[in-house]
């Protein structure tokens, strides 16, 4: 068997952020007004910290505003939702992601809940989440990584009807809407998780296999139907050697290139389509505030 294609995250995203680039110009010379996301953070973790100043990075590369609001770690719940309600106000914002993880004293449900569904592009609030999940795609803010990980699995089988994906974890940000996605793609769907009983022989059965469960190297080769095509999430950071801190995804990567038929590596796969994602919802917030056709894909 030889060695599986990689997918070329980086590659997939810069041609992406480049489409949207003319999408938001075009936005600008109709209505004098470049396209606007607030990113909301609370508290200054490190990685939380990271990802926003590459956010920020690209959203202004991309020809759109970011407008930044930092908030302490020991801010009241009842202050963030008072940001969140003006930021729904102001026509200004098309798009608002508040990061998460949130300190424990403020409940990320209630945030997210006070969104105004029509801003909300990571596509968490109830109102985006029911559209995907009831298969009402129009209208819906799909979030980004499962988004991400679909236009790469598209690039590797354009026809997805029949066949079978696997998803691994369940969580609101990525393995339930990548179910839903894929689902509506026509896939027969099994979602598993760490009580699952059998996860090889279950992952064994995927001709797409999505991995999301934030555990280093949890998925091996073996576990791999050959010419699988692999999705890896995981962004685990290891010590690595000489002091350094390594990277790695959830799927043992060495392992799994030698069965799989294509593999997203890490870094350099699904990471770089998130934030191309963001900027599309963003973009697309935008069309639809200012009554603007949509884009294309
Ligand atoms: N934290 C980790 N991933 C994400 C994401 O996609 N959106 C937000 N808002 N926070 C995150």
């Amino acid at each position: 068997m030889t060695d599986a294609t990689l997918i070329d995250g980086r590659a997939v995203a810069a041609t992406l952020q480049a489409t949207i680039a003319r999408g938001v110009a075009a936005v600008v010379e109709r209505t004098q007004q470049a396209p606007g996301l607030a990113v909301v953070m609370v508290g200054d973790d490190p990685a939380s910290r990271a990802y926003v100043r590459s956010k920020t990075k690209q959203v202004e590369a991309a020809g759109m505003r970011a407008i930044d609001h930092r908030l302490p770690a020991d801010v009241r719940e009842a202050e963030v939702l008072a940001l969140v309600q003006r930021l729904n106000a102001d026509p200004a914002v098309n798009g608002i992601l508040v990061q998460l993880p949130l300190p424990s004293q403020i409940r990320a449900e209630a945030v997210i809940d006070a969104l105004d569904p029509a801003k909300d592009v990571d596509g968490f609030h109830p109102v985006n989440a029911g559209r995907l999940a009831s298969g009402h795609l129009g209208g819906a803010f799909v979030p980004c990584t499962p988004q991400g990980c679909l236009m790469l699995i598209k690039g590797e089988r354009p026809s997805l009807a029949g066949l079978k994906a696997v998803v691994v974890g369940r969580s609101a940000i990525v393995g339930r809407p990548m179910a839903g996605l894929l689902l509506s793609e026509s896939c027969s769907v099994t979602q598993v998780h760490s009580r699952t009983r059998d996860l090889p022989a279950e992952c064994r059965a995927a001709d797409i296999l999505v991995v999301a469960t934030g555990k280093p190297r949890f998925v091996e080769g073996g576990w791999i139907k050959p010419g699988a095509v692999v999705i890896d999430v995981g962004i685990n950071r290891l010590p690595g050697a000489d002091g350094k801190t390594q990277i790695v995804g959830d799927v043992d990567f060495e392992s799994a290139r030698r069965v799989a038929g294509a593999i997203t590596p890490v870094p350099g796969g699904v990471g770089p389509m998130t934030i191309a994602c963001l900027l599309r919802n963003t973009l697309l917030a935008a069309c639809r505030q200012h009554g603007l056709a949509e884009p294309a894909e």
